[in-house]
């Protein structure tokens, strides 16, 4: 049976949206599965197949819950973001999206960092430092927490990066400069939609080469993994609706994608339904 989506957004009054997928998901030998993606084998060596899952879960897996079309609308925003980036010669391990929720990737080593770059203080620094979410940050402030979900993502110096070697100081220098060049980036894409990017997290690869190896972006892009902010009203339109409950959380990410461009809008004066019923591509 081919794999179909039924996508219906209904926004502003009586919102409804309902994202349904069948997909080809069990053909593939997986080799790792995380908390909102699952990777399988690619069709070619050195590739990856990643899967968009529809879960969601906040402080370290303890609050979790299933969001219908999440993971349809982060592979179609991190997509779009990976794409902007590459045209602006960031690296990346994305190479083209399979279908709704997949999208085939190089094959990467992933280096056990969350790099995250903040503009607003929020969330973990804000309560930390004891500032008043909102507040905007003298300059761009870059952040490292070692990959350990056991240990809870723990926040780590530069300093424990190169004593424990999880990158090398080339590879840290590297990865320090594209992550500045992708907020600068991103700061004025979003901008350009009436988004304030708040802070956000990446993570970064080791793409095997014929000489040795580069570093390369790699996971995703989305609203799961950025704080964004309505620049008029501060309404989040990220996770920070599901961590804290605040609902609408497919809505808020729906309407990032729409003024991404992503999702067309069509006319219908009774019910504004955001983009179609279509075959997989
Ligand atoms: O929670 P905290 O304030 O440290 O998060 C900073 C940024 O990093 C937020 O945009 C959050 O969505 C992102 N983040 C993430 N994955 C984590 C931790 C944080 O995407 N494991």
């Amino acid at each position: 049976m081919p794999a179909r989506l039924v996508y219906e957004a209904i926004l502003e009054t009586g919102i409804s949206v309902s994202l349904r997928y069948e997909g080809h998901m069990s053909r593939r030998k997986q080799i790792y599965e995380g908390k909102a993606k699952i990777l399988f084998e690619g069709p070619e060596p050195g590739t990856l197949v990643q899967y968009f899952k529809d879960d969601a879960t906040a402080f370290n897996a303890q609050k979790k819950a299933v969001l219908d079309g999440k993971g349809v609308l982060n592979n179609r925003i991190s997509e779009f973001v990976m794409l902007r980036l590459a045209e602006i010669g960031i690296p990346t391990h994305f190479i083209k999206r399979l279908n709704m929720r997949e999208q085939l990737i190089k094959k990467v080593e992933i280096i056990p960092l969350e790099v995250i770059v903040r503009n607003v203080a929020a969330g973990t620094m804000a309560k930390r430092l004891g500032i008043e979410e909102g507040e905007k940050l003298p300059r761009s402030i870059v952040e490292f927490c070692l990959k350990r979900d056991d240990l809870g993502d723990p926040l780590i110096a530069e300093e424990h990066i190169h004593a424990f070697g999880w990158a090398t100081p080339a590879e840290l220098d590297e990865i320090i400069a594209m992550t500045l060049r992708i907020n600068d980036y991103l700061q004025g894409m979003f901008a350009g939609i009436g988004i304030n990017l708040i802070d956000f997290k990446i993570e970064f690869g080791r793409l095997a080469t014929d000489t040795g190896h580069v570093v390369v972006l790699a996971d995703e892009i989305s609203p799961d993994s950025c704080r964004l902010w309505d620049r008029d009203t501060n309404k989040k339109l990220d996770k920070d609706r599901f961590r804290r409950d605040l609902g609408d959380v497919t809505e808020a990410y729906t309407e990032v994608a729409q003024r991404l461009g992503i999702l067309k809008e069509t006319n219908n004066k009774t019910a504004p339904v955001l983009s179609v019923v279509s075959n997989d591509d």
